[in-house]
């Protein structure tokens, strides 16, 4: 990639609109916050966020997918080796899903490690017949509903920044310490799901691996030696929303000299705030980590050439990751024209459908949900789209986690509407359990699985 253009800094972004951001009570104290996270050590190294770009240099030319997934918020109470190690399991019984159905490498990321921080369509909310603002995220306030638990705290930024630290440190020990070697493919298989019909496919699939790699042994190859059989990337992401905490992280690359934020390997910018003209496009512009864009219903094809242009104007393969989320009904007839655009500007993206974002709806008891086919249809809608744009469908972007939650309908052992209250946990989005999402791999590994069998 080429260096930022010479007005970018990392505080460039200031002389232009933020949206979402929080208003400090004390922006002093938010300034000194945001100088002692610019001495701490960096997350993430820029090397690493230079892998990750190049995975995705493969999956935008056709040769892998992206698995882009986890919580829609974390949470600062729900932080142990358990649950991250349970988030982990998910992922990787997913990606084993995808790889064997597909064949081809998948690029594992997650929404994890720093995930804290969330756009609302509404400044506020009423609990009780109280007017309070709404919640936004950890990092910036608590959830309980008062005002006092909602007043912005940028010391918080701090809290975010260690329970990242830590949830990174355990990553890295379980995916090269043993816990993600291929040998243990059975053990990602959660209690709870295994007698159901998905767990079983996946113990037949799980057994299927494990014979073939005993076949390969017994063929003289000495797995032992492959490091690939026995650790794996499992990359971090984010929503790059609170400028503060971003600019906070971002350090030039001594290699290199250019600029990377440290906050995650890869970032992505909302829906809510991918306005050309705005402080995060100009913020995002000018550091190298691969960045996302979500590009939901209002985005028209000018937009989103426009915005790639600004996000990618060398057209860096693995830079930039198209993020759509049209919804089911839409994304037939809102998609194709983007695919087209974005193809005839020579941009390299990968192609990613959300299909989380843009299917959701709150019942008459009250709880913000989704329904499993409606996230299958839009997978559907956009394997179609892309085939018929002969662009590659590079991948998706999903909310879920490795509990036994109730949050989103359907699934092969349906969740009933009058069951949302069993175990509604979210703090913010309904997310896949890990039944309806290793449901969904399933499903998706076919599709993944027809496109790679018919690329050109
Ligand atoms: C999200 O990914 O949680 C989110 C808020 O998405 P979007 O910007 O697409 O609405
Ligand atoms: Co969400």
């Amino acid at each position: 990639m080429a260096t930022a253009p010479s007005t970018w800094s990392p505080t460039s972004w200031r002389e232009r609109t933020a949206l979402h951001q929080p208003v400090w009570p004390d922006q002093a104290e938010a300034d000194v916050v945001r100088e002692r996270i610019a001495a701490m050590p960096p997350l993430v190294f820029a090397g690493e966020a230079r892998q990750l770009r190049e995975s995705l240099a493969q999956v935008s030319a056709g040769r892998g997918f992206l698995l882009q997934a986890g919580d829609c918020a974390e949470s600062f109470a729900d932080f142990s080796a358990v649950s991250i190690r349970e988030r982990l399991k998910i992922i990787l019984q997913m990606a084993a899903v995808l790889t064997y159905g597909s064949m081809l490498p998948v690029v594992k990321v997650g929404r994890i490690a720093g995930q804290f921080v969330k756009p609302r369509s509404s400044p506020t909310e009423t609990v009780d017949g109280v007017e309070l603002p709404t919640f936004r995220g950890h990092m910036l306030h608590g959830d309980e509903p008062t005002a006092a638990a909602r007043t912005f705290d940028p010391q918080r930024m701090l809290q975010g920044y260690h329970q990242s630290a830590a949830t990174l440190n355990l990553l890295r020990a379980f995916t090269k310490g043993g816990f993600a070697d291929l040998t243990q493919v059975h053990l990602w298989n959660q209690e709870f799901v295994a007698s159901s019909p998905e767990g079983r496919r996946y113990e037949t699939m799980a057994t299927e691996i494990e014979r073939a790699l005993r076949f390969m042994a017994a063929c003289g190859i000495d797995l032992a030696a492959e490091r690939q059989l026995h650790e794996v990337d499992v990359w971090t992401s984010h929503e790059g929303l609170l400028l503060d905490y971003e600019q906070g992280l971002t350090r030039r690359d001594s290699l290199t000299g250019d600029w990377y934020d440290c906050s995650a390997h890869m970032l992505w910018i909302g829906d809510r705030t991918r306005q050309l003209d705005g402080a995060h496009v100009e913020f995002f512009s000018g550091v190298h980590n691969p960045i996302g864009v979500k590009a939901g219903p209002s985005t028209s094809p000018a937009d989103l050439v426009a915005l790639c242009e600004v996000l990618d104007p060398d057209r860096t393969a693995g830079r930039l990751t198209v993020i759509s989320r049209m919804g089911a009904d839409q994304v037939a007839e809102l998609l194709p024209p983007l695919l087209t655009a974005v193809a005839d500007a020579g941009h390299p993206v990968v192609w990613v459908c959300d299909p989380m974002h843009a299917n959701m709806f709150r019942t008459s008891g009250g709880y913000k949900t989704r329904r499993f086919q409606d996230i299958l249809a839009e997978i559907n809608g956009f394997f179609t789209a892309c085939r018929g744009q002969e662009t590659w469908p590079g991948g998706v972007h999903l909310e879920f986690t490795g509990d036994n939650v109730t949050e989103c309908l359907g699934g092969s052992e349906a969740v009933l509407e009058d069951q949302l209250n069993l175990n509604y946990s979210t703090l913010c989005d309904p997310r896949l359990n890990a039944r309806q999402s290793l449901d969904l791999a399933f499903q998706l590994a076919e599709l993944m699985q027809a496109a790679a069998d018919t690329r050109p």
